[in-house]
């Protein structure tokens, strides 16, 4: 029976000595649980995964192989950046996995949240379990659980629900930050030498971009999405203090624009893209930020630049409650 109460005992860690007096205390703790057995992680880029993974190289190098699923649901330039700090930065027994002609061959047509929040878990799980079966001699899975995964009813790690794989790959857990609260994650993230860009990244819902492009996805407004929300994320990102989560929508509606073509005006139909940004300390309840105006249009003006299709963008100013943070 696994030990699931944080002990009475432990320093909360606050700076990078106490980091790395945990990261000590893990690395010997990992290296007597795991011996010379081989280790199996699902490595999101998330900032738990990718500390735990950090871990893990430190302690057993190689015999980790962490696997990254691309489900084409992921923000511009994430896959890029677990690759380059894992794989070339790290030297980590990486598995990059591309399915994303299948998560979207899947959700083709879907439209019901709930029902895509279940095929991109699922396959998800399906993804991962082909990949276990490749590897040779697993005994261990490793995950970012985070304390608050444990004592919170409402896990937001449903996608790495790995209790779903088959009993045939029901391995021994190791989850080595699951006594750790999130500010505490990020700073043996940054005691362990991961970039910024990781330690401080903004909550991301597992299904991704999947929940942001609302109805039924194509690959089209998938695109624009993702596009758009890099465009946004560098924007509000440059403010010097940046809210906790501010992202980008892609509704499934199209409004009319205009257009001039040798200098006739010619009406059409395009997509609409909102910016969405708040402040919550539990995504219970949250606040709208005050955005400047000259902010937006900037992103207005880039958006419309860049973003193929896109012809309209809305400021969303709807606090939690009543609307909920993502759209879907
Ligand atoms: P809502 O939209 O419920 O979001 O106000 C609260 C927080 O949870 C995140 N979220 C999810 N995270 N899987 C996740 O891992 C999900 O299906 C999911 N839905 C919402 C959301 O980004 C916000 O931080």
């Amino acid at each position: 029976m696994q030990n699931n109460v944080r002990p009475e005992t432990m320093k909360r860690i606050t700076t990078p000595a106490l980091a790395q007096a945990f990261i000590e205390e893990q690395l010997a703790a990992i290296k007597a649980q795991v011996g010379d057995k081989k280790v199996l992680l699902a490595l999101s880029g998330g900032v738990d995964s990718s500390v735990v993974a950090a871990l893990l190289v430190k302690a057993i190098g190689k015999q980790l192989v962490c696997v990254h699923v691309n489900h084409g649901l992921l923000r511009k330039g994430e896959p890029e950046q677990v690759i380059r700090v894992f794989r070339d930065e790290l030297d980590a027994n990486l598995v990059y996995v591309d399915a994303v002609d299948r998560f979207l061959d899947k959700l083709a047509g879907v439209s019901d949240p709930e029902q895509k929040r279940k095929i991109i878990g699922a396959e998800f799980i399906r993804v991962f379990e082909e990949e276990a079966r490749k590897q040779e001699g697993i005994a261990f899975l490793a995950q970012g659980t985070i304390y608050p995964d444990i004592t919170e009813s409402v896990g937001v790690k449903a996608h790495h629900n790995v209790g779903g794989l088959p009993e045939d790959l029901q391995f021994e857990l190791v989850e080595p930050v699951k006594f750790l609260y999130k500010d505490e994650v990020r700073v043996v993230g940054k005691a362990l030498g991961l970039p910024d860009a990781m330690v401080y990244r903004q909550p991301f819902p597992g299904p991704g971009l999947g929940v942001r492009c609302v109805g039924a996805i194509t690959r089209d407004r998938l695109e624009a999405l993702r596009e758009a929300d890099a465009i946004v994320r560098e924007e509000i990102g440059k403010l010097p203090e940046t809210p906790w989560q501010y992202f980008c929508v892609i509704p499934d509606f199209q409004s009319t624009g205009i257009r001039y073509v040798d200098g006739k005006g010619e009406r059409y139909m395009g997509w609409a893209v909102v910016v969405r940004a708040v402040n919550t300390v539990d995504a219970v309840t949250a606040t709208v930020p005050e955005i400047p105006f000259s902010v937006l249009c900037t992103i207005r003006d880039r958006i419309i630049a860049t973003v193929p299709g896109v012809n309209r963008v809305l400021w969303d100013v709807s606090e939690k409650p009543v609307a909920t943070i993502e759209w879907e």
